[in-house]
């Protein structure tokens, strides 16, 4: 993708607290903290509006409450359209990490992602989205089909 180059105007506190967040997130310059800055602000836009985006869920629990599991995979068979892949790692004795792989309506994403999350035994989880097509400058009002 060919780049295109610009100025900004910062005020001091404002480019102080940017050089902080480059350094801080170990950006290699502002211009790269920026796209990120960008990125992420449009996808939560898509989020919002609802368009179809993907990500991540991942899951921390006991895997020796053997009714979370058979809950965890019921839940997950009500989203079969919404479920790429899945991951399982077996951390310890006890402990299983899971990521799951999501892509669709960002609304049938949370919720899935509440579901799962809100299990009692989990001891962990979070959704993770990200954009998963090229219109970065899609607009509400311009939905994406899937
Ligand atoms: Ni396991």
């Amino acid at each position: 993708m060919s780049v295109s180059r610009f100025s900004v105007s910062l005020e001091a506190e404002l480019l102080k607290a940017l050089d902080l967040y480059v350094k801080e997130n170990n950006f290699p310059n502002r211009s790269q903290a920026i796209r990120q800055l960008i990125e992420r602000n449009l996808v939560e836009k898509k989020w919002q509006c609802n368009h179809t985006v993907a990500g991540a869920i991942t899951l921390l629990y006991d895997h020796h409450k053997r009714e979370l599991a058979c809950k965890l995979s019921d839940i997950q068979h009500e989203f079969l359209n919404e479920i790429l892949a899945v991951q399982h790692f077996h951390l310890s004795h006890h402990i299983c990490l899971e990521i799951i792989a999501v892509k669709g309506q960002a609304k049938n994403l949370t919720l899935l992602a509440d579901k799962l999350i809100s299990l009692k035994g989990i001891r962990h989880g979070k959704l993770i989205m990200t954009q998963s097509d090229d219109l970065l400058f899609s607009t509400c009002q311009r939905e994406i089909s899937p």
